[in-house]
């Protein structure tokens, strides 16, 4: 009998963690066809931006555990190949599935495919047209060297056209995190999380900016805390407050004015059935995050994204995200935007049905029995 076919598995950072779980699901329940390996580099390594999405997604602790933690963007790629190398060498995988743009993903990517391993890329096509943005590197460059390139929404269908991909490497699947947070709604909505901060029947907006473009400069994060104070004066603002941002907070002395707003609930960050809870339940979202304006578009609530692009097109296309500046007047017309935003009524595209890990591992189960 021939050995099943053993499938890596990359994640590192928060939003690699509700990409994987589909994926490792479906590729579970096949696992007469397909043998799932977990490898988690450790890019981000704090329970809450880590431990707690195995616990709450029901997925196996990982297989492997890198073990990279923080530092430059030079030295996480190439401590995450270094370390990948020999895992691969150990475990001789069929195929390498990498999701998202963090530097995890290129730098499993390149390691693989460098080892004549066919990389498979989840949230191909994706761009902002930013390249100041680390992501768009990683995003264009694994999209490069992937084989199977797996897409969300129509418009990154074009763009790696443009870029001159053979149509045939490409595959318009759907959303891997619409199929987490479709699969966990009811829990979600039991989970009552701002309950729990005490805003039962408050009308409260979600904020969350990690970005380097939006915190990693004093000014930036300036004009952040202003865009904030601008959203606290209509009510409370809760505000995960991301890791990165949390240290340039304090490293540029903005911790009191951040604690003098007197609505806004700096909180740590939360773990995915509360922060889906907390969104859920609220008025809208402020964000620089990129999975969230998904989540969001999904859930029908009006985003506010304080960018200047997106990568996410289908949800400005959807109407229910909006690029802002971070200036306070622009700021005001977009919280009056979200104020009379209603969603009723309106579709969602049907590509984003729940389903996208089961096509997605059709698709790597056919291609690795014509191997
Ligand atoms: C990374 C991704 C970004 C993604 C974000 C999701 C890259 C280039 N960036 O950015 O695309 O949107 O994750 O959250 O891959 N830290 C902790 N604890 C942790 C993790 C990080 O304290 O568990 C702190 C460290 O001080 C670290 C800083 O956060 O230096 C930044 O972490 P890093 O992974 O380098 O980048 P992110 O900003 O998290
Ligand atoms: N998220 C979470 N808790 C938080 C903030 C975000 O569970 O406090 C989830 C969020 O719902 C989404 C993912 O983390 O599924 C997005 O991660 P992030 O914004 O860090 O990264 P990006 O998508 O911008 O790369």
């Amino acid at each position: 009998m021939q050995d099943i076919p053993r499938i890596i598995l990359v994640a590192g950072a928060r939003p690699n963690f509700m990409k994987i779980a589909p994926l490792w699901r479906e590729m579970h329940r096949l696992a007469d066809m397909l043998h799932p390996v977990i490898v988690h580099t450790g890019q981000h390594y704090d329970h809450a931006m880590s431990q707690v999405f195995f616990e709450q997604l029901e997925i196996p602790e990982p297989d492997c555990y890198l073990d990279i933690g923080s530092g430059s963007h030079a030295y996480q790629t190439a401590e995450v190949m270094r370390r990948f190398e020999t895992l691969v060498e150990e475990q001789s995988p069929a195929l390498v599935v990498v999701v998202g743009d963090v530097n995890s993903t290129i730098a499993a990517a390149l390691t693989a495919v460098k080892m004549h391993v066919p990389v498979a890329h989840v949230e191909a096509g994706l761009r902002s047209f930013d390249r100041a943005m680390p992501e768009e590197i990683n995003r264009i460059l694994t999209d490069r060297i992937s084989t199977l390139l797996f897409v969300t929404e129509p418009a990154a269908v074009t763009n790696l056209k443009n870029e001159g991909v053979d149509a045939g490497q490409v595959h318009l699947v759907g959303n891997v995190m619409i199929d987490e947070l479709s699969r966990n709604m009811e829990r979600i909505q039991t989970h009552d999380a701002a309950d729990r901060l005490g805003l039962a029947g408050e009308r409260y907006g979600l904020a969350t900016m990690h970005r380097p473009a939006n915190v990693d400069d004093e000014t930036s994060l300036r004009a952040v805390l202003a865009a904030l104070c601008v959203a606290a004066e209509r009510g409370v603002v809760v505000f995960p407050v991301h890791p990165r941002t949390r240290k340039n907070i304090d490293a540029f002395g903005l911790r009191e004015q951040f604690d003098a707003i007197g609505n806004l609930r700096c909180i740590e960050p939360v773990g995915y059935l509360e922060f889906m809870s907390l969104l859920v339940g609220s008025a809208y979202m402020l964000t620089d995050s990129g999975g969230i304006q998904v989540e969001a578009a999904w859930l029908g609530k009006p985003c506010i994204t304080l960018r200047p692009s997106t990568e996410h097109v289908i949800t400005i296309e959807l109407g229910r995200n909006r690029l802002t500046e971070p200036d306070t007047a622009a700021v005001g017309d977009a919280l009056d935007w979200a104020e009379a935003f209603d969603a009723r009524g309106q579709s969602t595209p049907t590509v984003w049905d729940g389903q996208a890990s089961e096509r997605t591992v059709e698709i790597i189960a056919q291609f690795l029995s014509s191997a």
